[in-house]
Order: C-alpha cells, then structure tokens, then sequence
C-alpha cells in the first residue's frame, strides 16, 4: 500500500499545467504527458507493463464466449490487468478500482470499458434508427447528455460507435450502425464520437469513444455474422473505411479491430491494415483494442498456430489491448524473451494506454468515474426520459400513408392493438441495452393509452411473433372489428437483431404476414407499425396496409413516441439510412450501385435484372413521408467549374401541405465519365430543414473538388475533369437533377 503512494508522489512531481489535452491527440498533448509516462514507465517490471494491455471482463453481462476464466480480482491486485470491460455499476467500479490503486505494486488505475450503444438505463432508438433522423445536432447532444452522463459514472470508454457500413439486412448487427452510405456514416461517426469525447477528456461529462470493428466487418459474406470478408480494395476505400477515417480526423480514443478476416487475414493480426494504414497513413496515436477473444480467435481462423502465435501476430499488427482473450498476458514475455517481439514494442502499446489514463484524469482521481450517488440520480431521469421521447420520435419513418390514413384522430372511440409487439416491453430496448430494463419501457398500448387517453383500446395478440399458429387469428379479427382504427404492431423481436444474430428470411418472422392481410381485409382505417432491428422484406404488407410506421426498436420511451406520430403530436421526418428491399433474392441492393454496361431496360432480353422482379427496392435509401408535403423547384447549378473554384448549388423547396415540417433534402452527385466507373449516385451533402406550411426555404450547397474526387486509375485521389450531374430532392429515386462540367487541367 505504500507503494501506490510513492508512485503519487513521483507523478505529481510533474507539473499538471502544460496538460491540455484535445480533440485530436497531436504531438503536443503526447508531449505534455511524456514525461510523467516515461517515469512511470521506468518503474514498471515487463509483467507490469504486459498487465497494462490485458483487458479481462468482469461480473456484469457476458457478452463474448469465456474461453479461460481468472480471478481478475486477484490478477489487479498482481499487476496483470489494465482494464476491465462488463463491470456492473458504480459501486462495484470503485470496489475494483480501490483494489488496482491501493493493493497493486504501483497502483496504476483502471479503464472500465462497457457498450453503451444507445443510452445507460434509459434506452434511446437502436442506432440504426436514431440516424434515421440524419439529425447531426441531435444525435451528438444525444451521446453528450444521455450516454455521457449516465454511463459515465461507472465507465470510461464507451465501446461505441459502431461505424460500420452495412447492405446486408440478413447481418444483425446493422441495427449498431448508420446503414449502407459512406458519406452519412461519416458525419454520423463524427457527431457520436464529438458527443461522446467532447474536446477534453478529463471533464467530467466525457467518456473514450471506441469505433468499431476495423474493418469491413459489415460485409460478412452473406449476412452471417463472424463471416469471411473478401473485397476489392477500391470498395474497401470507397464504402467501407471513410467512417473510420472520420472518426480518426474527429480524434477518436480508440478503435477495435474486427472478428472478421480481410482477404485471407484476420483483422486482429492484420498488419497492414492495422499498423501500416491505421496508425501509419492515418496517424492513429490513440489505443487499438481488440474485439472479445479476437486474438485467441486467429487459431480458429487457421491463421495462427496457438495463442502465442496469435499474440506475436497481433502485437506485430499494433494491436495494444487483448479484450479476454489471454494471449498477451501468458505469452508476451516469452516472446520478448526471444526476442521475437521487441521491448519498444511493448512500451509504445503501454505508453498510448497510459496515456489515455492520464489525459481522463485518472491518476490526478481513480474514482471520477464511479460516482454512486450521481449514477443514482441521472438513471432513467424525467430529463432523459424525455430525450429519449424526442430522439424516438425523430428516428420514425412514415413508409406509406394513402388517403391520409394517419395521423388518427384523437378523438377515435375504440382503438384495436393487434399483433404480437403491442404490449411488449422488453422488446422496445432492442440488444446492446446497456442494463436498461424491459419494465422502464413504455409499449405501445401503453403509449396509446398515455397518449389517447379517452379511447377504450383493446388488445389482441393474434399470434406469436414466431411459429406456425393461427388459432387466435378470429379473436383477434373480432376485436378489430369492433374498432374504428386498427393498429397492427409487427416486427422482430428484440433478441432477433444484434451480435450473432442473423436472419435468412427477412420478412416478419412467424405468422404475422396473414395477420396483417386479414386485418387489411377488414377496410377498416389501419396502420402497421413496425418493430424491427434491420430493413425487412415488406412488399406484401406494403400491398395491403394503407400505412405504415417505420419505428425500429425505439428503446424505453418506444410507445409514447409511436402514440405521439400516429396520434399527430409529431410529424414525422425519418428517411431510410438504408434500402428496404422488394425481395430478399435482391440483396445486397443499395442505391450506389454501378450502371453495368447493360443496365435493365423494360422488356429487354439481355440486360442487368431479374426474370421474376425488379431491380429496384421497396423503398430506396433517404426516403421517407411526411403529414405534410414538399415540393423541389429552381435546382440552380453553374454550368462550370474550375479546379479551385466552389461550386454554389441552391434549390427551392416548398412545403405544399398543410403541416409544419422537416425534410432532408439530399444531395446526390453522379461523374458520368471517369477512368474508374463511378456510382449511378453518391450522397455528397444533405440539410435538415423545418417548413411551415406554404413556406418556401432556397436551401444551398456547396461543393469542392475533394467532393467529386475519387481514386483513379493510377490510385490518386482526384476529380477528374469532364460532366457531372447534382440531383436533389427528398429521397435518393426522386430527385431534380442538373449537369455541370468540372474543367481544369488535370495531371493526375
Ligand atoms: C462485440 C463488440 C463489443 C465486445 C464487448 C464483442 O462481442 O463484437 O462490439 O464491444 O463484445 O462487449
């Protein structure tokens, strides 16, 4: 116990002044703590420093296979430990932090990891749908106030956000990320890393972001999750990467490498991508950690021979922290000892841990994140509660609403809830729930009730979300027929998207199709609403309900939200951050396709489609209605532009409808010519705008020539000069569309 003080002692002998820590850990701020880890570091035995990258899980959620079990109480108090994931509660935080500073050799503090990835207690929508709200401002105040907050008082790195593109709904982990687009990934992956980390570390309403899992992960092969990715490199640059790049240039903690191998090479021992392009091209100074067993995973994967193998692999790849996989910790040494793996290589993983230690303030107070009293008082605060409502209702997408179906009047006498999610609690919060809790939910009856207050509701589940069953159909068709609206609440369950959690058949599971075509039977004004944590295959139910919500897995304040659009408390603005497909047969299918040199002409023998479907989806990537309508005039767009110049895009967009409202108008670019063929359309820039009925907003672009720029044939990053059409309108199908020439002498 004296010791942890000697080490006190001799660390602020520096001066804390010159530490200033910020948003993208440059030269500077490693200096300003260079000194202090370099004394540290002289200090620690090789078993202390190997304990520094060892990060084991703790009492709270499992949520990777136990391979090998240890005492991690008593491995802290041996020094062979530097952080801890899946600790539960604040309490419990400081319990395992007081035995690391008190009772280790040196006393060198814990980082608690932990997945918040969407909201502590009070759960928000799942990610997918939160950026469904391509509502940047809100999404970063989100992760500041809420996650933040909340999660802070027990956790210091946030494994979030997941910032993998994804265009395969079979993969249930699309529902963590922000869908199948590179650019509104990006900026997505800024705001949440912005929110997350804010410019300073050390305040205290802060935590380490983590983007996750570099790389490609979301193109497991057919949807399954772990699956092997093969790609070509332009893809791999062009789709998968840029929300990585984004979250490096936001200055993002640290990153994980994925489960996934890259053409042929796991990605936790995968040099060259790892070491040479994160930490070398992009100047990644932050931690790598690895996924849950990632390292121990390579053996399984047939890349490494054993876990020491794998260790020496993944250590070569600059991999710092091995999450509960025990290779660093058992055979690290022995590497070192023979020389395979170098002293310096072990120091530089240990310093970008320290650092990150000293830049949260932790040396300066070990227990700043498990403050037991705030963790009570925040947790599934009114304040939160009512964020979540917000940021609920803003993720919900209107998919179809003939003859203004909806919003419902108020003052409706009988309402029928039908289908299997209607009263469901725990399946609003959706997986990665963060301890929040199926009885904190409101459902969706719930929310009708709260919201409608004087209509009688009546509910009938219909059938199971899964199975073969039909035999409460009548029950059920009784009820609604003695309503004047019916509401059909369809979807997947919560444990039916998420990790390890992939579908082959993305249509609603069980019998819920024949459910909603029965109550469609009916004619009875009716909406479906949809629970769901990936796009689903729709088309049927899109034949016979007059309308439908979109509302994801909304999270604890799911039913109210709901009750608040179907009720016309709330307009809806969602547009799909990802394509909902016609028919699983399509998949993937993405709006930034290629044109082939056939593309599919109607009655056309030999071209690019399907005998027995269309080529397009259900509903394309950024659509979405609203109770209101707009319409896109006057797309203004210079008929040139130079190499340096920037080009000024305005168009007029016009609430037509009767309903205050927000559009996102998008903005899409297509190079007609290039040496390398380009996407029919990429998103380059979007707004999100609010229109009072009959007002007109002239909304303006502007775009650079990084904006056209691509790689080329001899792999520059470019624009090539020659024609470009801008389309602009409020989905990426229905848009205005203007051409431009790009003229400069280009020598690339
Ligand atoms: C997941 C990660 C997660 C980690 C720790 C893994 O199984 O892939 O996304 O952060 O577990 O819970």
């Amino acid at each position: 116990m004296k010791k942890p003080l000697i080490l006190a002692l001799i660390i602020l002998s520096f001066s804390f002044t010159d530490c200033q820590p910020n948003r993208q850990p440059n030269k500077e701020t490693t200096h300003a703590f260079a000194n202090k880890i370099d004394s540290l570091l002289s200090l620690m035995t090789l078993d202390e420093k190997i304990g520094q990258l060892n990060q084991l899980t703790g009492n709270g959620e499992v949520t990777g296979p136990v391979t090998l079990s240890q005492n991690y109480q008593e491995a802290i108090r041996n020094g062979q430990v530097g952080s801890m994931l899946n600790v539960n509660g604040a309490a419990y935080t400081y319990k395992i932090q007081k035995i690391a500073v008190e009772e280790s050799r040196l006393g060198i503090p814990l980082i608690f990891g932990y997945d918040v990835i969407h909201g502590y207690k009070t759960i928000f929508p799942i990610p997918l749908g939160e950026s469904a709200s391509w509502d940047l401002e809100a999404i970063e105040t989100k992760c500041k106030g809420c996650c933040c907050r909340s999660c802070r008082r027990r956790t210091t790195l946030d494994f979030a956000p997941m910032v993998d593109i994804a265009r395969d709904p079979r993969w249930g982990r699309i529902m963590e990320g922000a869908g199948e687009d590179p650019y509104l990934g990006s900026q997505i992956a800024r705001a949440r890393v912005r929110g997350f980390q804010g410019n300073d570390l050390s305040e205290n309403n802060t935590i380490m972001a983590c983007a996750k899992h570099f790389m490609a992960y979301g193109a497991a092969e057919a949807g399954r999750d772990y699956n092997t990715v093969d790609m070509s490199k332009r893809r791999l640059h062009e789709v998968y990467l840029p929300p990585f790049k984004a979250a490096v240039d936001e200055g993002v903690a640290t990153i994980m490498t994925s489960f996934n191998e890259f053409n042929g090479i796991p990605m936790t021992g995968n040099k060259v991508y790892v070491n040479e392009l994160l930490r070398h091209q992009w100047n990644f100074n932050g931690i790598v950690v690895s996924d849950w067993g990632s390292i121990a995973e390579m053996i399984t994967h047939g890349a490494a021979t054993d876990r020491k193998d794998a260790a020496e692999q993944a250590m070569n790849a600059s991999v710092d922290m091995d999450m509960e996989g025990h290779a660093y910790l058992h055979h690290l040494k022995e590497l070192v000892s023979n020389g395979v793996i170098s002293q310096n290589q072990i120091d530089q993983a240990v310093k970008r841990i320290l650092e990150k230690k000293f830049e949260l303030g932790l040396f300066e107070d070990p227990y700043r994140y498990c403050d037991i009293e705030r963790e009570a008082t925040v947790t599934l605060s009114k304040k939160h509660r009512s964020l979540a409502r917000e940021s609920a209702r803003k993720s919900m997408i209107l998919l179809k609403n003939d003859h203004k179906t909806l919003p419902f009047s108020k003052n409706v006498k009988t309402i029928a809830v039908i289908g299997p999610l209607g009263e469901s609690k725990v399946d609003m919060i959706g997986t990665w729930n963060a301890r929040g809790e199926g009885k904190d939910a409101v459902s969706l009856v719930e929310g009708i009730s709260n919201v409608v207050p004087d209509a009688r509701i009546l509910y009938a589940k219909g059938c199971e979300t899964e199975g073969t069953s039909t035999s409460e159909f009548n029950k059920a068709l009784q009820i609604a027929q003695k309503a004047d609206i019916v509401i059909a609440a369809v979807g997947e369950r919560a444990m039916m998207s998420g990790e390890a959690l992939s579908r082959q058949d993305i249509r609603l599971p069980g019998m819920q199709e024949a459910l909603v075509k029965k109550l469609a039977s009916l004619k009875k004004p009716m909406a479906v609403v949809l629970f769901n944590g990936r796009p689903l295959v729709i088309t049927e139910v899109a034949k016979v309900a007059p309308a439908i919500l979109e509302s994801w897995l909304a999270g604890t304040e799911a039913g109210n939200a709901i009750a608040d659009v179907l009720f016309g408390d709330y307009n809806p603005s969602g547009k799909l951050p990802v394509t909902f497909p016609y028919s699983l047969g399509q998949v993937p299918v993405y709006y930034a396709h290629k044109n082939t040199g056939r593309p599919r002409i109607e009655n056309s023998r030999y071209t690019s489609k399907y005998i027995d479907g269309p080529n397009k989806p259900l509903y394309p990537f950024g659509y979405g209605l609203s109770y209101t309508s707009f319409s896109y005039n006057n797309l203004l767009v210079p008929e040139t532009m130079s190499g340096e110049e920037t080009l000024l895009i305005s168009v007029d967009v016009t609430n037509t409808g009767e309903w205050a409202g927000e559009e996102v108008v998008q903005l899409y670019i297509n190079d007609s010519v290039a040496s390398v063929t380009r996407p029919v359309k990429a998103l380059k820039k979007f707004k999100k705008i609010l229109l009072q009925p009959g007002k007109t907003q002239t909304v303006q672009f502007e775009l650079t020539t990084d904006d056209l720029a691509f790689y080329n044939r001899n792999w520059k990053w470019v624009a090539e000069p020659g024609y470009f059409t801008i389309f602009v309108g409020g989905n990426s199908e229905n848009t205005l569309s203007r051409d431009f020439q790009l003229v400069y002498n280009n020598k690339n």
